[in-house]
């Protein structure tokens, strides 16, 4: 599919259903707490988003059951709610989500800290941020795709972090995915050229150890291989032809 450039119409409803997704994290956050289960962040979520007149986007795609993504320490994305999974005091989790409004999409996902955490955890959320934010310097009409990718994994790679490699951002808009594919290291090609009125997920997941995962055999969760940490950030961002937009940060 050919990269699409979304219309003034278009920008607004993402504009509209980024926003939305941004209050339903910070309703997510403030839910959190060690003693619910995973299927009652699930449950959480998918009230809220629904709430706001929008239907999760995650809901039946490809066949996942859930609406909101939750993943456990070692588990990088994709994490299957589940009421026999309860977080605990000191769990990091990584919740990812997805909303549809007006048929556009918007998708984002934060780790979050439940009660206190090692600094290693500490240290591992900030810096998966950050590598996000380094990696958008270089959204901007006129630089490469892959000048996002090359920025996010030289920063996570500075702190010995293993950035996974068998997931990407992408491109977003009328669907969940579309392209382009967009690596979180370094590729040897530039990438394409970006344009205003691209609208990209970009989501940097980041493990304390190895880049390797592995697939479990629900078919969905992905963890890291070494059992070290993971984390992940991820924001909507739409590409003009100055600074990018967050469409899901407010
Ligand atoms: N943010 C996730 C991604 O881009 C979406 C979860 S996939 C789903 O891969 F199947 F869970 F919806
Ligand atoms: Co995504």
């Amino acid at each position: 599919m050919p990269v699409t450039i979304k219309s003034a119409r278009e920008i607004e409803l993402m504009t509209k259903a980024g926003e939305i997704l941004a209050l339903v994290h910070k309703e997510l956050e403030k839910g959190l707490r060690a003693g619910m289960s995973t299927w009652d962040v699930d449950r959480l979520g998918e009230e809220v988003i629904r709430s706001y007149g929008c239907e999760p986007s995650f809901l039946n795609y490809n066949g996942y059951p859930a609406s909101i993504c939750v993943s456990l320490n070692h588990e990088v994305v994709h994490g299957i709610p589940s009421k026999k999974r309860i977080i605990k005091e000191g769990d990091i989790v990584s919740l990812d989500a997805g909303v549809i409004y007006k048929g556009y999409h918007s998708d984002a996902a934060r780790t979050h800290a439940v009660g206190e955490v090692s600094q290693e955890a500490k240290d591992l959320i900030r810096i998966t941020k950050e590598s996000f934010f380094e990696g958008i310097k270089y959204a901007k009409e006129g630089n490469h795709l892959f000048d996002i990718s090359r920025a996010i994994g030289a920063y996570a790679e500075k702190f010995g972090y293993g950035v996974v490699r068998d997931l990407c951002g992408h491109g977003i808009g009328m669907h969940l995915h579309e392209d382009p594919e967009i690596p979180n290291y370094q590729m040897q090609r530039r990438g394409m050229r970006l344009k205003a009125g691209m609208t990209l997920a970009i989501e940097p997941m980041i493990n304390i150890g190895t880049w390797q995962v592995d697939w479990l055999d629900d078919d969905w969760t992905v963890v890291t291989r070494d059992g070290s940490l993971s984390a992940h950030y991820e924001n909507t961002v739409l590409i003009t032809e100055d600074e990018p937009k967050l469409l899901t940060v407010i």
